[in-house]
């Protein structure tokens, strides 16, 4: 399976695109475009490394354009939700009731009785929401089956702001402090059937997920041994997402396969079918599937540095922007026709994006070929995380995103309207 998209494979996709007719115009400054083979790809990959049981529930944050969603509701495959409106999107596409993970550290007694009535499986971040639950459940009739979030706490990754299994977490009930009280919860709520784990996103080792994976399975199985009296068990085993992925084309690439070896090594009992395994991957599926060209609309030469003028920047790469050290993005330069440009210019580049802020910098002294005006810088690796965080300051409008499979291109989103942008602040 390939593992990203390769410079000389999205010049000769830009070429192709650019000559396609209707498909760009002079007002896309900046267009995204989406490899829809290579995304059901990594679909694929998930699928045939888990039982064929699992709920591959995939995380709509790190990705929700609509026709996205659809190939994945093709795929027969899930989505995890972590808002109302997300759970809306879902329910909307038509996605079964129990492919739906409603995750949310904040859920309203309204968008719990929503879940509850559409059959999501949910999943409570504490044991006050258990108790909201727990009023809502008869109430409704309903027919969710319902976890437990657990905060295993195996420490944090190296990213802070993405870590969320670190001893002070706002995700989730910590192991080590309500271990027993846990416990006790199972034995109370006759329909608490599941558990759930989700160490972080990015940053996070494989070593670190199989810690999470191993202290919150022998706590399962220490449950189990109780709930085994009543004729109950905990069936649904929800291993959350945070799968790491490359954005550096120099550092080697994290294997979903090593990971999934090693906890069946670890837990065969885990991967045996007695379990329904849920898993929540966004990053792992989307990142690499997506890059995105931005035209160069100036370049300003000083003495020892250029400066590029874009058009995407800390609307779209909002964590790179306020918080460059810990997320990276290869780039490359295209000329107006598509060509790769190579070579390195004698002088350091800053890219620029559009806002009216010092720091909606997307790269600093980085090394590029000559850039010349009406250039596309390429930013790779951005199907993630990015539009799902797209923000609005200055009004931008959200560019046109576009889908190509076996060489033929589709809009997956046009641009986004000035009437429309305008309705957004009414
Ligand atoms: C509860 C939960 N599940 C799944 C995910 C998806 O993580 P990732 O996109 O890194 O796989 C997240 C993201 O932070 C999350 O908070």
């Amino acid at each position: 399976m390939k593992d990203r998209i390769l410079r000389k494979d999205i010049s000769e996709t830009f070429k192709k695109a650019i000559n396609t007719e209707g498909l760009i115009n002079n007002n896309d400054s900046a267009i995204i475009f989406y490899d829809i083979d290579f995304l059901n790809e990594r679909v694929d990959s998930l699928k045939q490394l888990f039982p064929k049981n699992t709920i591959h529930a995939i995380a709509v944050k790190a990705n929700p354009l609509i026709r996205i969603l659809e190939e994945f509701r093709d795929a027969n495959v899930g989505l995890e939700t972590a808002s109302l409106p997300e759970l809306f999107i879902a329910e909307k596409l038509g996605f079964s009731s129990n492919k739906i993970v409603f995750d949310s550290p904040s859920k309203t007694t309204e968008e719990i009785e929503y879940a509850l009535k559409l059959g999501a499986h949910l999943n409570a971040d504490s044991f006050i929401e258990l108790v909201r639950i727990s009023k809502l459940y008869e109430a409704t009739k309903s027919v969710s089956n319902i976890g437990i979030r657990i905060n295993p706490q195996v420490g944090s990754g190296t990213i802070k702001s993405t870590s969320v299994a670190d001893k002070i977490s706002k995700f989730g009930i910590p192991i080590d402090e309500h271990r027993q009280e846990i416990i006790e919860s199972f034995l109370k709520y006759k329909w608490l059937n599941g558990i759930h784990l989700h160490i972080g996103s990015q940053g996070i080792s494989i070593m670190q997920l199989l810690d999470g994976l191993k202290k919150v399975y022998e706590l399962v199985e220490e449950i189990n041994s109780l709930l085994k009296i009543e004729g109950r068990q905990i069936v649904f085993f929800d291993i959350g997402g945070g799968f790491p992925v490359s954005y550096n084309f120099d550092e080697s690439i994290p294997c979903l396969e090593e990971y999934i070896k090693m906890a069946k090594f670890n837990h065969p009992e885990l991967f045996s079918g007695k379990y329904k395994l849920i898993t929540e991957f966004g990053r792992y599926i989307s990142a690499n599937t997506a890059w995105a060209a931005s035209r160069v609309e100036y370049v300003k030469s000083e003495a020892n540095y250029k400066i590029l003028s874009t058009h995407l920047g800390a609307d779209f790469l909002l964590r790179k922007a306020y918080n460059p050290t810990d997320w990276h993005h290869e780039i490359s330069v295209l000329d107006k026709n598509g060509n790769l440009k190579t070579g390195i210019d004698n002088k350091k580049y800053i890219i620029a994006g559009p806002l009216c802020f010092a720091s909606d910098i997307i790269a600093k002294d980085i090394e590029l070929p000559k850039v010349e005006q009406g250039d596309y810088i390429v930013i790779h690796d951005i199907g993630a995380y990015t539009l799902s965080m797209w923000s609005r300051y200055n009004s931008r409008q959200m560019p046109k995103v576009i889908g190509y499979k076996k060489n033929s291109f589709y809009t997956l989103k046009e641009r986004e309207s000035l009437e429309d942008l305008y309705n957004f602040w009414k």
